[in-house]
C-alpha cells in the first residue's frame, strides 16, 4: 500500500516556492544591501565582500599582441593554456586540463603548487612553446580571495569552492608559485596574477573593444567592474595619473552575517555541512558546486514528507553532493511528458540518482521539475540582485552621454551562465523588476568564454608593459 503523505503534494510545494521567492521588497532592499556593503569594502580592509583593489589599471582594446603561458585554478579542473594574441580581437590557443585531488585541494599547499609547476612543464614537453624568448612569461588566474598588493603578488585570504590547504592563508600565491617552478628549473615566470572575473573583464574588453562589468556564474560566482581610484578609499597610492582600477568585489562573500539575505532550512543545512560554514552563504545560494546540493536538500525533504517516490529514496540521493548541478540543467531542458520513458527528469532519477523506476510516478517528475526551476529562479535573481548593484556603483542605470547609447559591456563566464537553461532570461528578469527595461536593455551581456586564460595572457602582457616603462603600480 502507497505510504500516506504528511502534507499534500500541493502544500509541500508552495511551502518551498514561498521560501525561496524573491518578491520585489526583498529584491530591493538586497540591492540597498549591496550598495552600503560596496561602500564599506572599498574604504575597509578586510570585509566579508573584500572588494580587491587588482592593480590592474587599464583593460585591452584588441590591438594587444603576443605569446604568453596562462595558468588557471578555481573552477573545476586545473588548466594550462600558451595564449597567442593576434592583435585584432582575436587568438590562438592550446590547452589542457588536469585534474585536481581532493588531497591535493586540502593537503599542504607546497604539495598543489608543485603539481601546478609540475603540470606546466608537462604541457610544454607536450606542446613546446610559439613563443622564442628566453623567459616565458605566466599570467597567473587564481580564482580565490587574494588581497593583492601589485600585479604579481597576493596573498591568499581564505579558500572557497572546497580547496582547504591550511597553510596557505596569509602566503603570497605567485611567491608560492615561483618557488615551486624554481625548485623544478623551469624557465618560466609568472609576472601577473588575475582572479578570474578580472581575466573576463579583460577578455571581454580585448574581443569588444571595451568592456566595464565582468561576472562569473560557474563552480563559484563573482564580478569584477572598473571603479573610480578615488572612490578606492583603502587604497593609500600616491596622487598620480592613474584615474580607474579594476575592483574584484568577491561577491560571493555579500551579506555573509546575514542581515538581508533571506536563507531557508535548505541553505542552513547546506552551509553546515560544507567545508567553510557561514562563509560565502550568497555563493552557495547561487553557484554551479552548490545549487544541485541545495535542490537535493528540497528533494530529502520532500520524499521524508513522504510527497515524493512514495517516500523511497536511494544511497545516491542520500549521499552529500550527490546530485550535481548538471542534472537539474538537464531537467529544466526537459520538454518529454512527465509519463514519457524517454523524459531526462525520469532517466537522471531512475538511471543516475537510482530511485526505484515503479516509485517515479508521473507527478514525481513534475514536481521534481519543480523544484529545480524553483532554486535555479532563485539564483538568477540573486544573481540581477549582484548585477543591479554593479550598475548603480558605476552610476550606469542610464546612459550617461549625448550620443548614441552604447549600453554596458558586460562579459560573463562559467557553467551555470553557459549552460543553465534560462539563466540569462531569469536573471533579466530581476534586472527589469530592480531597475526597469530601458536599463535592463542597456546591458549587454557578452559570454567571455576561456575568459581565463586569455585574461591571464592580457594580464602578462600589460604587466609586462608596465614593468617596461617603469611603471609599477603597487
Ligand atoms: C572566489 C572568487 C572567484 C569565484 C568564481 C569564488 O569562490 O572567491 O575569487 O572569482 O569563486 O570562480
Amino acid at each position: 500500500m502507497p505510504a500516506v503523505p504528511l502534507v499534500t503534494r500541493e502544500d509541500a510545494l508552495r511551502k518551498i516556492e514561498e521560501q525561496f521567492q524573491l518578491d520585489l521588497p526583498m529584491l530591493k532592499s538586497l540591492s540597498q544591501r549591496f550598495q552600503e556593503l560596496y561602500d564599506y569594502g572599498l574604504a575597509n580592509h578586510g570585509a566579508d565582500m573584500q572588494m580587491i583593489p587588482s592593480f590592474v589599471t587599464g583593460v585591452p582594446n584588441g590591438s594587444e599582441k603576443g605569446t604568453y603561458l596562462a595558468l588557471d585554478l578555481g573552477g573545476t579542473n586545473l588548466r594550462v593554456c600558451e595564449v597567442t594574441l593576434d592583435g585584432k580581437g582575436g587568438f590562438t590557443m592550446k590547452q589542457e586540463k588536469y585534474k585536481v585531488s581532493d588531497a591535493l585541494k586540502q593537503g599542504p599547499a607546497r604539495n598543489l603548487f608543485d603539481y601546478m609547476a609540475q603540470s606546466v612543464d608537462t604541457f610544454l614537453t607536450d606542446f613546446g612553446t610559439a613563443s622564442t624568448d628566453d623567459e616565458l612569461l605566466l599570467g597567473f588566474t587564481f580564482s580565490f580571495p587574494v588581497e593583492q598588493t601589485a600585479l604579481a603578488r597576493g596573498h591568499l585570504i581564505h579558500w572557497t569552492k572546497g580547496f582547504n590547504c591550511p597553510d596557505a592563508p596569509g602566503k603570497d600565491v605567485v611567491g608560492l608559485l615561483q618557488e615551486s617552478l624554481d625548485r623544478k628549473h623551469i624557465k618560466v615566470r609568472c609576472n601577473a596574477l588575475v582572479n578570474d572575473t578580472v581575466g573576463a573583464l579583460l577578455a571581454h574588453a580585448y574581443h569588444s573593444n571595451g568592456a566595464l562589468i565582468s561576472a562569473i556564474f560557474g563552480t563559484g560566482t563573482n564580478g569584477a567592474y572598473i571603479e573610480d581610484i578615488s572612490k578606492i578609499k583603502k587604497l593609500k597610492m600616491a596622487e598620480g595619473s592613474i584615474k580607474h582600477m579594476v575592483v574584484n568585489t568577491e561577491w560571493g562573500g555579500f551579506d555573509d552575517d546575514r542581515k538581508a539575505l533571506p536563507v531557508t532550512v535548505f541553505d542552513n543545512r547546506l552551509d553546515r555541512e560544507s567545508i567553510r560554514p557561514r562563509n560565502h552563504v550568497f555563493e552557495k545560494m547561487i553557484s554551479g558546486m552548490y545549487l544541485g546540493e541545495l535542490t537535493r536538500h528540497v528533494l530529502v525533504h520532500l520524499i521524508d514528507s513522504l510527497v515524493l517516490f512514495d517516500g523511497f529514496s536511494s544511497v545516491v540521493m542520500n549521499t552529500q553532493n550527490g546530485f550535481d548541478t548538471a542534472y537539474m540543467s538537464a531537467i529544466e531542458a526537459d520538454k518529454e511528458e512527465a509519463s514519457s520513458p524517454q523524459s531526462a527528469t525520469r532517466k537522471v532519477l531512475v538511471e543516475t540518482m537510482q530511485i526505484p523506476a515503479d516509485k517515479v510516478s508521473a507527478e514525481d517528475v513534475d514536481t521534481v521539475r519543480r523544484v529545480c526551476k524553483i532554486v535555479g529562479t532563485r539564483a538568477a535573481r540573486l544573481s540581477s540582485v549582484a548585477i543591479a548593484a554593479t550598475l548603480v556603483q558605476t552610476n550606469n542605470v542610464q546612459s550617461r552621454g549625448d550620443g548614441p547609447d552604447e549600453g554596458v559591456k558586460v562579459g560573463m563566464d562559467g557553467s551555470v551562465i553557459e549552460f543553465y537553461p534560462h539563466f540569462e532570461e531569469r536573471m533579466r528578469e530581476g534586472l527589469r523588476d530592480l531597475l526597469g527595461e530601458d536599463a535592463e536593455r542597456r546591458v549587454k551581456i557578452g559570454l567571455a568564454k576561456d575568459g581565463s586564460g586569455v585574461g591571464a595572457a592580457l594580464g602578462a602582457l600589460q604587466a609586462a608593459k608596465q614593468e617596461a616603462s617603469g611603471h609599477r603600480v603597487e
